[in-house]
């Protein structure tokens, strides 16, 4: 997402070029995490109801999903996260403030949080605007049942979200590359959709804090971005929150950001997407494959000028 790569190659490309010409390298960094995964030791396991959703599709390797991600507090390679946030990033306590439109305002620690809910799994596809794909088993809880809670009232429109931002802990944070603290939103019907998931963990375990740990969202069928990491701050707001990417780049990353393959980034295509994992890329699917759950949500907007 970084607005530093130049010239013909699309971001997209160098990734592919990193992953796939450089295979060797990716193997052996696979093989690595296998041998001694990034940061496990931070993970523990969870209870909670298998097949809640799922998709059949071939799930994207825990390796992958635990050493190639986007977490710009950590660094902006996808290499970064999983080598600078495990030991840093201090996942215990943790407490969400949630704020703003709601009759219940409060701070919740994340057991609290998370207590009154059954955790379950869901199998989820994961579309990044860089143009590659995931297919990630999340463990987590519907963010609708966890807002109710608090009782959002009629001015809650949208409901904004913030990642922790602490230099200390996150050495990313000291480059400017985004305006700190990371931000995303949600349309008050979004958060509520039942897809909208809470998520606390992947493949069984707890989050590794390369992904979000202790608390992230997981919008599947927007751009990976909307999915904000290590949240500690929910708020209701009457109007449209400003969200990190869309500050940094008005142009090229929209308050809704979902998935289309019809609207390209203004530097390359989103028609279609390389699956972690896979050689061949794939079409990308409206909505990432999740069209019928979500479409009725647009009727009558045009998803191009609002992207
Ligand atoms: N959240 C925060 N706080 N900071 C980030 O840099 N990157 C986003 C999103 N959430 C990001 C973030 C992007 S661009 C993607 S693609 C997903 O996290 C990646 O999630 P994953 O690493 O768990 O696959």
């Amino acid at each position: 997402m970084l607005i530093r790569f130049k010239g013909d190659i699309a971001p997209s490309e160098i990734t592919d070029q990193r992953l796939y010409l450089d295979r060797r390298r990716f193997l052996a960094l696979s093989a690595a995490a296998t041998m001694f995964p990034v940061g496990r030791a931070e993970a523990g396991p969870l209870d909670y109801a298998k097949g809640a959703i799922t998709l059949d599709e071939k799930m994207t390797t825990l390796e992958a999903v635990t050493t190639y991600n986007n977490y710009y507090e950590f660094g902006t390679d996808k290499e970064d996260p999983a080598k600078t946030a495990p030991g840093r990033l201090k996942t215990t306590p943790w407490t969400v403030w949630v704020e703003g439109e709601c009759a219940k305002p409060g701070k919740v620690a994340y057991d609290e949080l998370i207590k009154p809910h059954r955790l379950e799994e869901r199998i989820y596809r994961m579309r990044c605007v860089e143009a590659w794909s995931m297919v990630i088993p999340w463990v987590g809880v519907p963010l609708a049942d966890v807002l109710k809670r608090f009782e959002p009232n009629s001015r809650a429109k949208y409901v904004e979200f913030t990642t922790l931002a602490d230099p200390e802990q996150m050495p990313g944070i000291r480059s400017r590359v985004l305006d700190w603290p990371y931000t995303e939103g949600l349309r008050m019907d979004e958060a509520m959709q039942p897809l909208t998931l809470l998520a606390v963990g992947l493949y069984g375990q707890q989050l590794l804090p390369q992904n979000g740990a202790p608390i992230r969202l997981v919008v599947p069928w927007k751009y990976g971005f909307k999915s904000i990491k290590s949240i500690v701050k929910i708020r209701f707001t009457e109007t449209q929150p400003a969200t990190a990417w869309n500050k940094s780049a008005p142009r090229e990353y929209g308050f809704y950001s979902n998935v289309n393959p019809a609207v390209d980034h203004p530097r390359w295509s989103q028609a279609k997407e390389r699956r972690i994992g896979e050689f061949l890329r794939r079409e990308t699917l409206p909505f990432n494959g999740y069209a019928d759950q979500v479409a009725g949500l647009y009727a009558g907007m045009d998803l191009k000028a609002q992207f």
